[in-house]
């Protein structure tokens, strides 16, 4: 029975559900030649969508159907199980699908750091419409998409609307910062898994090396090398999907000498 642990995810952990990554093997920015489709400065920027809106949205709709035909892996359910297991638990996903809500992680214990590609705003106005993510709605949800204009309108003030997600430039939000603050602030874990993640921003790194400092475990888990993984205490090279089910049996029974 683990005490306090932080689960951060990123890509990776969804690449078994067939929603590829940005930077692992075949990820939308890493076999980027210039002037292809994945731009992340097209797609993933204010600059971009001010520039292109159609060609974002394109995109981001594509994503979102991809993501609503996907199923959540291993990997995903191992995560929730452990977010039941843990007296205290938080899950930090950079990841903006929803597998992890419907692999069963109570979405009280889980901040999406980069937003929920299924939500839409209006940058004037900040109207949002947290869109209908539900399973049951799918097919609903997808047939209006569909059949919806190409860039939605704002229906407060008539400005273009767009994903919910946090692009390069931006800031994240203060209060979803606030709620990984308070967590780390209020104790240190002994247990931090960094799972599917290039850990590219310092704000990643920071979180799980303080969060796990003193006696904490700090287990990577990813296919190759990446910034944290020099911090880690115990480094997991393979896939998220093999890898945790067995690490959260392991840890249910305290035997974290067998990870
Ligand atoms: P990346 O695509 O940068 O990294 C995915 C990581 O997962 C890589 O380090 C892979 O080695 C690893 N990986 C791939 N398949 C795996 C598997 N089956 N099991 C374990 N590891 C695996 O994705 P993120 O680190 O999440 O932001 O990227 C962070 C942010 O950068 C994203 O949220 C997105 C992106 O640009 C924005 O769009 C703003």
């Amino acid at each position: 029975m683990m005490d306090r642990v932080l689960v951060i995810t990123g890509a990776g952990v969804s690449a078994e559900s067939g929603i590829p990554t940005f930077r692992g093997k075949g990820g939308y920015w890493r076999n980027r030649q210039s002037g292809s489709d994945f731009d992340p400065m097209k797609l993933a920027t204010p600059e971009g969508f001010a520039e292109n809106p159609e060609r974002v949205w394109e995109w981001y709709r594509a994503r979102r159907k991809q993501i609503r035909e996907a199923q959540p892996n291993p990997a995903h359910r191992a995560i929730a199980r452990l977010s039941i297991q843990a007296r205290e638990f938080l899950l930090v996903t950079q990841n903006v699908d929803d597998l992890h809500a419907r692999g069963g992680v109570p979405v009280e214990k889980m901040v999406q750091i980069h937003g929920n590609i299924f939500v839409t705003r209006c940058p004037g106005c900040g109207l949002s419409d947290p869109g209908r993510g539900s399973s049951s709605d799918r097919n609903f949800e997808q047939e209006q998409e569909e059949e919806e204009e190409m860039i939605p309108r704002c229906p407060e003030c008539g400005g273009l609307m767009r994903p919910g997600v946090v692009w390069f430039g931006e800031q994240l939000d203060r209060r979803k910062i606030d709620i990984v603050e308070d967590f780390i602030a209020s104790g240190p874990c002994d247990m931090v898994i960094v799972a599917g993640t290039t850990a590219a921003f310092g704000y990643i790194i920071d979180w799980a090396v303080r969060a796990s400092t003193g006696e904490g475990e700090l287990i990577e888990i990813n296919l190759e090398e990446t910034p944290l993984s020099r911090f880690a205490t115990r480094l997991v090279r393979e896939s998220a999907a093999s890898s945790l089910p067995r690490i959260v049996e392991a840890l249910a029974c305290g035997d974290v000498s067998s990870l």
